[in-house]
């Protein structure tokens, strides 16, 4: 029988969500473990919305580890693993590093225990670009070193990375693949589901839909004097749509034992790096507003450049990015009119 039932951890959470639909598209059954600790329950009935049909949703903390192995002995035949849960604001990480080692980590660990002992081989693990620090050639391949990190939580993911692929030296009947990510943004084409950050935003795209309409007062663009064209920060912009499907694409890779080595990682993003202004300028173009923005400090931490070489997931994953700024803009923004009722 073919297990086509896939257990999606942070299935609620913005890039979960969107990657549910995406398993759901391909006739996956999806069952998610969340603990609603940055999403909310109604994503359930979005998702519900879109594509008619609603997950299995078990509410838990995966470091609650007798509940874990109580979801595991539940759900005998799970086909695979795409592993989203984690804590992922880097100013907060530094705030509170044992917060986000404890939870990045046990998840992860108790996570691989269970998959052993239910026999559960394939995992797609969520990494970061991040790993790259600020890289010393663009576009960055995988091949790049991955750096000292900058945040406890940009060195959970590397930890992370380190302790599967550990593991899967030990296990080889385990099977991993990490997908390194850009700066995911934008949102479903339906317009119901996307980005749903919990206060002030941290990041660049939901600061920009939300000054728009008009729950902060100003986008303050951090920094203006780097080397880069205009100034400003540049950074490979990924479609978190065109993400959802690699992670099909990497699921698949695995169950379909396509994979070459028992661990393997892949960048995902378009290529193309967007500075801040690039951004904007998007953003003003889409959505016919025009955006209040200032030029101000830089902001400490943040690299300078960064976009991906794509050519091994191109050509091994067999992925590619199929959506452009434009559309990563505009669906940011439908989203956010509609969730603001507008
Ligand atoms: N930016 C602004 N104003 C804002 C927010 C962001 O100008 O209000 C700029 C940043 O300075 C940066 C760009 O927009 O140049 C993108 O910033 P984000 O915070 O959206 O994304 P980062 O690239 O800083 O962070 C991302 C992920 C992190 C990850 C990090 C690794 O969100 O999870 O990449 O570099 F750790």
């Amino acid at each position: 029988m073919e297990k086509n039932k896939i257990l999606v951890t942070g299935g609620l959470g913005y890039i979960g969500s969107h990657t549910t639909l995406a398993l759901q598209a391909a006739g996956y059954e999806v069952v998610i473990v969340d603990n609603l600790s940055n999403s909310q329950a109604d994503m359930l009935d979005r998702i519900a919305a879109i594509s008619g049909i609603k997950p299995a949703l078990a509410q838990f903390d995966l470091c609650e580890e007798a509940a874990l192995d109580q979801f595991f002995a539940e759900h005998a035949n799970l086909g695979g693993i795409i592993h989203f849960a984690a804590f992922k604001a880097v100013g907060e990480s530094v705030a509170q590093p044992l917060n986000y080692y404890k939870n990045n980590l046990l998840s992860l660990m108790l996570l691989l225990e269970k998959m052993q002992k239910y026999a559960v081989p394939y995992l797609v693990f969520s990494s970061s670009c991040t790993v790259y620090g600020e890289p010393e050639s663009l576009p960055v391949t995988e091949a790049a070193p991955v750096q000292k990190a900058t945040s406890p939580y940009g060195n959970t993911k590397q930890i992370s990375e380190e302790i599967i692929q550990d593991v899967l030296k030990a296990q080889p009947a385990l099977q991993a693949i990490a997908l390194r990510y850009f700066n995911p943004v934008g949102a479903h084409e339906s317009g119901q589901i996307g980005e749903l950050p919990l206060g002030v935003p941290n990041n660049l795209m939901p600061f920009i839909t939300q000054t728009a309409i008009g729950l902060r007062s100003e986008l303050k663009v951090f920094g203006h004097d780097y080397d880069t064209p205009d100034g400003t920060c540049i950074r490979d912009y990924i479609h978190v749509m065109d993400l959802a499907e690699a992670h099909v694409i990497a699921l698949q890779r695995l169950m379909e034992k396509k994979n070459r080595a028992n661990y393997e990682f892949f960048n995902l993003g378009t290529g193309q790096g967007s500075t801040v202004l690039e951004v904007i300028a998007s953003f003003e173009r889409t959505s016919g507003q025009k955006l209040n923005y200032q030029l101000t400090e830089r902001r400490p931490g943040d690299v300078v450049k960064i976009y991906a070489d794509t050519a091994l997931a191109n050509e091994v994953l067999g992925w590619k990015a199929r959506r452009n700024l434009d559309e990563m803009t505009r669906s940011a923004w439908q989203w956010e009119q509609n969730y603001r009722g507008q």
